[in-house]
């Protein structure tokens, strides 16, 4: 057992722009986390992750950088970040920040230098490249819609951006690159920061031979995924910031890795590959979503498990995960894998459920403790990501889809679900501004905030509270071993969690109707004491059990 502070911590994301508003302008910002911090203390959170706090002309809510040593000025200032790290080690809390270094925003003043000439000293910071007859490099589609290449007449060539034309990718190719990066990430590590959550990292190598890809169904242009990410030299980039900076092991570092399969993310975890220690994956973001996207589709509680659990089985040499089933790129964990109307309350705690009874670090994404659900009302002005509206141009314009199913298709994937603003009470705008929000509150917010549930005992919140200090005093449920039970079950997800002669048995009904779940052979009834499920059961002494809707139980054998 290699004990690590972020192995036993738990985790809270917040995406920052929609937390807290505290200088009345309708964005979250520093100051207002630090009016929250404790809160996150109560709840038992001791691990903080923002979304990124950078100078940024926020074409994609900061995951486009203009200035990498500075605070985004809607945010705060530099001194507010001082005071946000001192706040949080007072109490003994870390700090984790999202570094975006696939790209810059154009904006940044190496890529208005770039552009300026071919031989500006800043060019290779870049990936620039002629056009074809006058058309792009190759077929290649950006991830945000569009091409991935975007003309600049002042030199006639064409730059590549994998998202959209305001992020730019950095040529990691260039040394300067690598030293200037990795000099600005000793600059926050000697500002107190705990670690790191390294946004895109799987793509900062490319095949800059630029082969076209193919053109899958349904879409307008070619496939790039095999040409930029995942690249062996991408892990010689990654080795290289492990090396220069983190060999002490005292930070963590995590990758966003979409797209991987177990044995890349081995490669990117594995203890013998000194490289990162956890990556998030996008397995799951497309769970509960019909054949089209603007189709609400069933969960598929096989592929769930198959995802989940083979995460749980990777054997301890291929490196730790992360935990959670929502971030700011998906959309509302209650909406997409339980039920946000008639068991959003049960659904919400059963997921909570699997979450804190699994190995790996939690992430709670902030709301989620809440049960915050998809915001189903949202018109097509309502929304604000720069992708919903980069595809509109792809899908719609062009005929492919109409606008009614494209509206439909953002109601159940659009990341706008899970960007609307932290409902803290039922006062205007939920608590989080006096003044008009950057994105509508879900209409929601009377019923569902943070007062109510603190008042309330069997609530959401509460039931994470309970979780979360099981969790922190049964190392078991931490670091034990995971053993799947009845994986053919197509109702029920259950399993062991065991470290010498501690053993919990977690039972979580996934679906609004009743289900029955057999107890394994070698565990007797008598044997099992309950310490948490998300009903009040009063007839458990059997050995044939009835779940309710939903139902999940936490037992300790004894
Ligand atoms: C990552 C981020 C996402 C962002 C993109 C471009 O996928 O999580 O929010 O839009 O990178 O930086
Ligand atoms: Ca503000």
């Amino acid at each position: 057992m290699d004990r690590q502070w972020w192995k036993e911590g738990i985790a809270y994301q917040v995406y920052v722009r929609s937390f807290k508003d505290s200088n009345k302008d309708g964005i979250g910002d520093i100051h207002g986390i630090i009016e929250k911090l404790d809160y996150l203390k109560d709840l038992g959170v001791n691990i903080l992750y923002l979304n990124p706090i950078n100078k940024s002309p926020n074409y994609d809510n900061g995951y486009d950088i203009s200035d990498f040593r500075d605070i985004m000025d809607e945010f705060g200032t530099i001194n507010d970040f001082y005071n946000l790290v001192s706040e949080l080690h007072k109490r003994d809390m870390k700090l984790i920040l999202d570094m975006v270094i696939n790209h810059t925003s154009h904006l940044h003043p190496w890529f208005q230098e770039s552009r300026k000439s071919k031989d500006n000293p800043y060019r290779d910071y870049y990936i620039w490249h002629p056009g074809k007859n006058g058309k792009p490099v190759n077929n290649w589609g950006s991830f945000f819609g569009g091409s991935a290449w975007e003309y600049d007449e002042t030199t006639d060539e064409y730059y590549l951006h994998i998202f959209s034309k305001e992020q730019p990718d950095l040529n990691w190719k260039n040394e300067k690159v690598r030293e200037e990066i990795k000099d600005m990430i000793k600059f926050w590590v000697d500002k107190g920061v705990d670690g790191f959550r390294f946004d895109a990292i799987n793509h900062l190598a490319k095949d800059l031979t630029f082969p076209d890809g193919p053109i899958n169904k349904g879409q307008v242009y070619g496939d790039f995924m095999s040409f930029i990410q995942n690249l062996p030299e991408g892990h010689e980039i990654i080795k290289d910031i492990r090396n220069s900076l983190f060999k002490d092991k005292n930070h963590v570092i995590i990758g966003e890795t979409g797209n991987i399969s177990f044995h890349n993310a081995y490669l990117y975890t594995g203890l013998d590959r000194n490289e990162l220690d956890m990556t998030f994956h996008f397995d799951i973001n497309g769970i509960g979503l019909g054949k089209d996207p603007w189709e609400k589709g069933s969960v598929d509680l096989a592929y769930f498990k198959k995802i989940i659990s083979g995460w749980q089985m990777r054997d301890e040499s291929e490196g730790w995960c992360p935990l959670f089933y929502s971030n700011h790129d998906s959309t509302r964990t209650v909406s997409r894998l339980g039920d946000d109307t008639a068991y959003w309350k049960e659904s919400a705690k059963m997921l909570a459920l699997l979450q804190f009874t699994q190995k790996g670090t939690p992430f709670i994404y902030y709301g989620d403790e809440i049960g915050m659900t998809n915001a189903w009302e949202f018109k097509l002005e309502d929304y604000r990501d720069i992708q919903v509206f980069n595809k509109y141009k792809d899908f719609v314009e062009s005929g492919l889809v109409s606008e009614e199913n494209y509206l439909l298709g953002l109601r159940n994937t659009s990341r706008d679900n899970s960007r609307t603003p932290m409902q803290w009470d039922k006062s205007s705008n939920s608590g989080f501004t006096v003044e008009t929000p950057w994105i509508n509150v879900n209409s929601n917010y009377k019923e569902i905030n943070v007062k109510k549930q603190i008042e309330d005992a069997s609530s959401i919140l509460n039931f994470y509270k309970q979780l979360i200090s099981l969790r922190k005093s049964n190392l078991a449920l931490i670091y034990g071993d995971f053993n799947e039970i009845h994986r053919e079950d197509k109702n029920v997800y259950s399993y062991m969690r065991t470290l010498e002669d501690s053993k919990f048995l977690i039972i979580a009904n996934f679906f609004g109707e009743e289900t029955d779940y057999l107890l394994p052979e070698d565990i007797e009834f008598e044997n099992c004491e309950l310490l948490l499920s998300n009903y009040d059961i009063s007839d458990h002494n059997i050995s044939s059990i009835r779940l309710n809707p939903y139902e999940c139980r936490l037992y300790r054998l004894i």
